[in-house]
């Protein structure tokens, strides 16, 4: 399967000769297939907005989510992680959400340890009608990652 990478939008500065790209964030949404997938497939259907460099990798669950995993996706460049679970109490396997809630804050600590920063990843529970709340979710992770500059770990990689 092909992978879809996005354009850096230019930015004109000055006139013609000063054109500058703008910093645009690389997200990794992982997501729990009964809620957060399909409150994204939602968003795709109404046609909402959010930023076309958000990758969407599908879990089972949440609770399938490793700190490995997130530490992971940071190595290989993404720029901040969101985890999206089912609202609390709605998990399909009971309690998923929570362990991941427990990684997410766990993964943070070594974040902020790495000087990478734990703002670059958060935990959200977004419901399978909650395209709005998926939506919101990317455009808050981009945000922070905009403030926060680019993964030194990913430019390492080139
Ligand atoms: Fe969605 Fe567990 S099934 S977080």
């Amino acid at each position: 399967m092909e992978q879809q990478t996005a354009q850096p939008e230019m930015t004109v500065i000055g006139g013609v000769d000063e054109i500058v790209e703008e910093f645009q964030p690389k997200i990794e949404a992982m997501i729990c297939t009964y809620c957060t997938y399909a409150a994204a497939d939602l968003a795709g259907s109404q046609r909402l907005q959010y930023p076309p460099t958000v990758k969407i990798v599908k879990y089972p669950c949440t609770g399938r989510i490793s700190v490995a995993h997130i530490l992971k996706a940071f190595e290989l460049g993404a720029d901040a992680v969101l985890v999206g679970g089912c609202e609390v109490g709605t998990c399909h396997f009971i309690e998923g959400n929570l362990r991941a809630t427990e990684r997410v804050a766990y993964a943070k600590k070594l974040l902020e340890e790495t000087g990478l920063g734990g703002d670059r990843l958060e935990m959200f529970y977004i419901s399978a009608s909650d395209s709005h709340g998926f939506v919101n979710a990317v455009n808050e992770m981009t945000d922070r990652a905009k403030k926060m500059g680019p993964n030194f770990l990913g430019q390492a990689r080139g």
